[in-house]
């Protein structure tokens, strides 16, 4: 059966960055608390989901060598839509002349996965290329001046260009859940800020990567010594942590990024995956083992066989 493969790659980050001595001059709170409790050093913030989304689009599509207008779908994936109505999709669509179809994908932080697997089946319907992206300003959706959330938030975006391929694809195996009953941890009601219960959503949020990640690989044949790159959702170091601790996952085939990005939402696996695309930490053939979890709740986890 033909499978789909990622062509191309791109991101975008906005200019401005914030650094933890920033927020400590306006809030109670510390770069070593900061540090300590969370792995992050500054992120980005600024722009719009849809010109982030655009911006990190273009440069997937200039990177496969492709034209806007060459791709059926378009997916994105964020919990900061530009509008309720219409999706921040359409303006995606418009701004890179695509020739077919947009909608939005909301699983919070889990989405981009979410968003990846949508893809690769919409791939084995008949689509020839489909673009998922990863976008987010949480910075929009953020109190200023709640230390527990203005400290851990950043904007940003990442996008991958799937293209059909005659041979078996990359996506292996994958896991998607949901737990609608511990939604009231993590939500933002219309016109409100972000509300997070920090200590649940940290408890729950390894044994959802652990237990999702295992699942996927089952399902793939494998098990995580055959992990070469683990790209977690960048939430907080200590979960990554744990989660690779408890997998058996060691710190070299973990991808950080959230000590410069903060936590993107559905941004950061991107973000992550394109880091290591470039600081050449991925090779053709690589067992890539994708896993996030977010507000929901939601969880997701994919393995991919790098360049299929
Ligand atoms: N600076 C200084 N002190 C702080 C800050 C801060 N920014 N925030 C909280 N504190 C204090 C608390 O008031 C508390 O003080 P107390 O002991 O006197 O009561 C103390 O630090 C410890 O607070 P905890 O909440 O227990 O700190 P914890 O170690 O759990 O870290 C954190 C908090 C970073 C939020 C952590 O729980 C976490 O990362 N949780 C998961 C977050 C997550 O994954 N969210 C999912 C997605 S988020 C999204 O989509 C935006």
């Amino acid at each position: 059966m033909p499978g789909a493969v990622v062509t191309g790659w791109g991101i975008a980050l906005p200019d401005k960055v914030i650094t933890n001595e920033d927020l400590s001059a306006r809030l109670d709170t510390s770069d070593a608390w900061i540090v300590e409790r969370t792995g992050i050093r500054e992120r980005r913030i600024g722009g719009t989901t849809s010109e982030l989304a655009i911006a990190a689009g273009a440069r997937a599509l200039e990177h496969a060598g492709r034209r806007g207008d060459e791709v059926d779908i378009v997916i994105v994936a964020t919990s900061t839509p530009d509008a309720l109505v219409p999706g921040t999709s359409a303006t995606v669509q418009e701004g890179l002349g695509i020739a077919g179809g947009a909608f939005d994908v909301n699983a919070a932080c889990s989405g981009f996965v979410y968003a990846l697997v949508a893809g690769h089946g919409m791939v084995l319907a008949g689509a020839r290329r489909v673009l998922v992206v990863g976008s987010e300003t949480l910075s929009h959706i953020t109190d200023w001046d709640d230390r527990t959330l203005a400290v851990l938030v950043g904007d940003g975006a990442g996008a991958v260009l799937l293209e059909a391929t005659d041979a078996p694809g990359e996506l292996l195996a994958w896991d998607l859940g949901a737990d609608g009953s511990l939604r009231h941890l993590l939500k933002c009601d219309h016109g409100g800020y972000l509300y997070m219960n920090g200590r649940e959503i940290f408890r729950h949020a390894v044994r959802a990567v652990v237990e999702s990640s295992t699942k996927a690989l089952e399902r793939a044949g494998l098990g995580p010594a055959d992990v070469d790159l683990f790209v977690p959702h960048q939430a907080n170091a200590r979960i990554i942590a744990a989660a690779s601790q408890r997998l058996g996952i060691s710190e070299e085939r973990c991808v950080i990024t959230i000590d410069r990005y903060g936590n993107t939402s559905s941004a950061s696996i991107p973000l992550a995956l394109v880091d290591a695309i470039e600081t050449g930490r991925l090779r053709q053939g690589a067992i890539v083992l994708l896993s996030g979890f977010g507000g929901g709740m939601t969880w997701a986890s994919a393995v991919l066989r790098w360049g299929g």
